[in-house]
């Protein structure tokens, strides 16, 4: 018996997590430990760069000291703090082709000139990157998204990490590194932080990075971070306390107790076999109606794929045949800074089920060979 809602339109477009993947009962019991055990300080304003245990606790995971640590409420203001502190009377910022579409509405907003360098399976174009920084005015920063990156869902390599820092180094380039699905693996092992070989070489200074714990454990948390060089940690500092004074202390707290409780190991676990049965899901479908017709990634973790369409296609005149279809995902073109992308797609696996995945996956595959 199908589960499906016989009119229901399935998204392959939400980027969020389903509500089944929420360590709900836990977070429950860790929300009233928070309260009673920190709720002198969690329930009080405080500190503008978050609960302090909580800074320390990702200070110890990064390498880093507490002092790096911002806490803010999601990891997307944290972005925007950055672009807005970054990019004060303008400026230009590299970002991958195609990048999170998020950055360029904060880029946009903020004024500032954007370039970018082609982000594939080969990693990013350095030889570009070297012609960027030869040409016009020096880039305040490089925007990447390493790890199961969004909207690709593609992985750097431990080498191009490597490549990466080494030329970050040697033209002194201000790498700002979000990653927030790194922990939200199927399989396959870490690569390196970014600012991790950053660090090792003593360029602290050329290392900024976001994350969150939207994705591994819950958004409604709001509770990400930035781990912030020194020139930008007073800045920053200053923006959360003149936008709200400190961050949601309570949910920082209670995120805490679950972090301590040692639950985040076993949950990114569970999450793992939970994403792996959607992903595979999504891929089974592709291989079986699209082999030959199309290409997609194969990402081992995160929440997305891309999906490359036969040239004659567009995805945006294609998503609306799949409204009325019944599938919905994002047409790849938002993704690009300037007139690109049009023949791509992001298809999203976190949050439908595995019957609605291979369902909507078929609806789309249907479409894709008819308009051939
Ligand atoms: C690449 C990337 N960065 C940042 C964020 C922001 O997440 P949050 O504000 O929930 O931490 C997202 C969420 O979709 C994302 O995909």
């Amino acid at each position: 018996m199908s589960v499906l809602p016989a009119a229901g339109v399935i998204s392959l477009a939400r980027g969020i997590p389903s509500p089944d993947m929420f360590p709900a009962q836990l977070l429950a019991d860790c929300a009233r430990r928070a309260v009673e055990r920190h709720g002198r300080v969690a329930l009080n304003y405080g500190p503008p760069l978050g609960f302090e245990p909580l800074r320390e606790w990702i200070a110890e995971r990064h390498g880093t000291t507490a002092d790096r640590v911002a806490l803010t409420p999601g990891s997307l203001i944290a972005l925007n703090f950055i672009v807005r502190e970054r990019f004060a009377g303008g400026g230009r910022a590299i970002v991958e082709a195609p990048t999170y579409d998020r950055m360029l509405r904060a880029l946009a907003e903020a004024g500032a000139g954007v370039v970018t360098v082609d982000r594939t399976d080969a990693g990013l174009d350095l030889d570009r990157l070297q012609a960027l920084l030869r040409e016009g005015e020096r880039p305040r920063l490089l925007y990447v998204l390493p790890t199961f990156h969004n909207p690709t869902g593609r992985t750097l390599t431990r080498e191009q990490r490597v490549a990466l820092v080494d030329f970050a180094i040697e033209h002194e380039l201000l790498i700002y590194e979000d990653d927030p699905y790194r922990d939200v693996r199927i399989e396959g092992e870490h690569e390196p932080y970014l600012h991790a070989l950053l660090y090792e070489r003593g360029a602290e200074e050329l290392a900024l990075f976001t994350s969150s714990f939207s994705k591994t454990v819950a958004p409604g948390l709001r509770v990400g971070y930035a781990l912030l060089p020194p020139q930008l940690a007073a800045p920053i500092e200053a923006m959360a306390t003149h936008t709200y004074v400190s961050p949601p202390l309570l949910a920082q707290a209670q995120l805490l107790e679950f972090l301590e409780g040692g639950h985040l190991g076993p949950h990114l676990r569970h999450l793992g076999g939970f994403l792996g049965a959607r992903r595979d899901a999504l891929l089974r479908v592709l291989e079986d109606q699209l082999e030959g017709v199309a290409t997609w990634t194969r990402p081992d973790g995160g929440y997305f794929l891309w999906l490359e369409l036969p040239a004659s296609l567009d995805a945006t005149e294609l998503n609306a045949r799949a409204a009325a279809a019944g599938v919905a995902f994002v047409p790849g073109a938002g993704f690009f800074a300037g007139e690109r992308g049009a023949g791509t797609a992001r298809l999203a696996f976190s949050y439908p089920s595995v019957e609605e995945i291979d369902e909507g996956a078929r609806r789309l595959a249907t479409l894709v060979r008819e308009a051939r």
